[in-house]
């Protein structure tokens, strides 16, 4: 058989197009590759150090203050409106004060040292939270956010041990305001609900479209459907999907399914900056016994963000404004990548929380009321 000029034109262009196209998606060698799982069952993780090299900054800690000393009046005797950090020193309340303001709204300086104004209404430093002319009154939206955000660090370290580590005890990593925040009032890293009808499709004959077949950041830039959050971290959606059977005849999961889990993995991936590989056996994906214990650790972390997405931060809508809820109204809420931000640990482990003893004295109850500011 003899191929015309036309089938030759055609080949070639589409050779041509392949090899830009692993020229673009393939990460240039040298490649650090890192061995995760069984010698021959291709578990590992390949990073690229140059990236990494760039990404640096992102991942390191800051340098703790000194330490506050536990001794002196506890701070309810002091200040007029403690509600959850009370059994705090003085000195020790000071510092958080500080700790936080660091973490989540700190000065941003000019290169004569003078502070920037921050835009709209929002203030740096203290009075991003806090009305100067009186510490005690509630009156900045974000003071009554950032007390339950207290309350929410102090739950995670508490509760979620099975994810975050004994940070306390300085058995793993725990958490801290930085680990989501660093520096930002709004973490960097954050998701709301997608409309039902996609407003960035506009009406057409479908009535919905599954939030599908555009390449979305949010799963890898693959065209998976991509309001992967409000199934799964949200709402409680089965993310498994493989049978036991192997005629399938039981199995009531359909392939439409299976590609919002894989939607929902490759933000697990993209998060944490590895292959599928550095938690599954891909012989068998859906097996435990041959996936790495990272499995069971991203497994707690799933359930850990949807307590934490609906009983703190979703409760928290009355108080935000309108400019700070997504297109659906509802608030921007935690995913894998709001404390991962890229790395297989958040901060690469560094435990920030062994400096900052004051955040294992914050009281969990009584819930301040949301209501009382409405
Ligand atoms: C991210 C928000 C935030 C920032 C920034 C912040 N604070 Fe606070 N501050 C709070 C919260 C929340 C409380 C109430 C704690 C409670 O209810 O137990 C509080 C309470 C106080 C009080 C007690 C007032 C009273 O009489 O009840 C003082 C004093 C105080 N802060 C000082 C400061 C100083 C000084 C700074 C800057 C170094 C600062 N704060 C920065 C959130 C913030
Ligand atoms: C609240 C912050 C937070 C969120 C949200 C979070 N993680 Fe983590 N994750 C951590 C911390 C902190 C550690 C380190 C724990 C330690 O040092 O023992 C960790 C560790 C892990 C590990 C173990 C890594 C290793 O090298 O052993 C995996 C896997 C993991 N997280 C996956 C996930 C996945 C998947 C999600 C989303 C479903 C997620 N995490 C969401 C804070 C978080
Ligand atoms: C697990 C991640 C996480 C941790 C830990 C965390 N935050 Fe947040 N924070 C969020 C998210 C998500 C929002 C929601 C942003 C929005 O809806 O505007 C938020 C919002 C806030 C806001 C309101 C910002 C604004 O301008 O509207 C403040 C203030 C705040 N956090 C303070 C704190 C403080 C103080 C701590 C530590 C005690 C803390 N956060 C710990 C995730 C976190
Ligand atoms: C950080 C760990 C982690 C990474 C990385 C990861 N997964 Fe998963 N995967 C899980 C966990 C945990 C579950 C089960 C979730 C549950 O049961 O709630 C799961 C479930 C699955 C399932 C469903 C299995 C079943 O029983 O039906 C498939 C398929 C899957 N993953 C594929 C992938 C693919 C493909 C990738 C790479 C794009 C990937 N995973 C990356 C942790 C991970």
């Amino acid at each position: 058989m003899r191929l015309s000029f036309g089938t030759w034109v055609a080949v070639a262009v589409l050779a041509t197009a392949y090899a830009a196209h692993l020229l673009t998606s393939f990460e240039r060698p040298p490649v650090t590759v890192v061995q995760r799982g069984f010698r021959g069952t291709a578990m590992e993780v390949i990073y690229n150090p140059r990236v990494l090299e760039v990404q640096a900054y992102l991942h390191r800690a800051p340098e703790a203050s000194e330490p506050a000393d536990a001794e002196g009046d506890r701070a309810k005797d002091v200040y007029q409106n403690v509600q959850v950090l009370g059994d705090l020193s003085v000195a020790q309340f000071g510092r958080l004060m500080q700790s936080i303001t660091e973490w989540v709204s700190p000065e941003v300086l000019d290169e004569a040292g003078n502070p920037v104004p921050a835009a709209g209404n929002f203030q740096r430093g203290c009075n991003y939270c806090h009305n100067p002319e009186n510490y005690a009154e509630d009156s900045v939206y974000t003071k009554v956010v950032a007390r339950r955000m207290l309350q929410m660090t102090k739950h995670i370290n508490e509760h979620w041990q099975s994810h975050v580590g004994n940070g306390a005890a300085g058995e793993g990593a725990g958490v801290t305001c930085y680990t989501c925040h660093r520096g930002n009032p709004v973490p960097s890293q954050v998701w709301a609900q997608v409309p039902t009808q996609d407003q960035r499709r506009g009406r057409g004959f479908a009535q919905d479209a599954a939030s599908q077949n555009l390449a979305s950041p949010v799963v890898g830039l693959s065209s998976l459907p991509y309001d992967i959050f409000t199934p799964y971290f949200e709402n409680a959606a089965d993310i498994r999907v493989a049978g036991n059977d192997p005629l399938q005849v039981n199995n009531r999961h359909s392939i439409k399914q299976t590609e919002w889990t894989l939607g929902l993995m490759a933000h697990f991936a993209d998060s944490l900056n590895v292959n599928c590989t550095f938690c599954h056996n891909t012989r068998a994906f859906f097996d435990w016994q041959q996936s790495s214990p990272q499995r069971v650790n991203a497994w707690h972390g799933i359930r850990m963000i949807r307590d934490v997405n609906a009983n703190y931060i979703d409760p928290l809508k009355p108080v935000f404004p309108a400019n700070r809820l997504g297109p659906n109204g509802d608030p921007l809420k935690v995913n894998c990548a709001t404390c991962h931000q890229g790395a297989h640990k958040p901060l690469y482990g560094a435990n920030m929380l062994r400096d900052h003893p004051e955040l294992n004295l914050v009281s969990a109850t009584p819930a301040p009321s949301v209501e009382a500011r409405q």
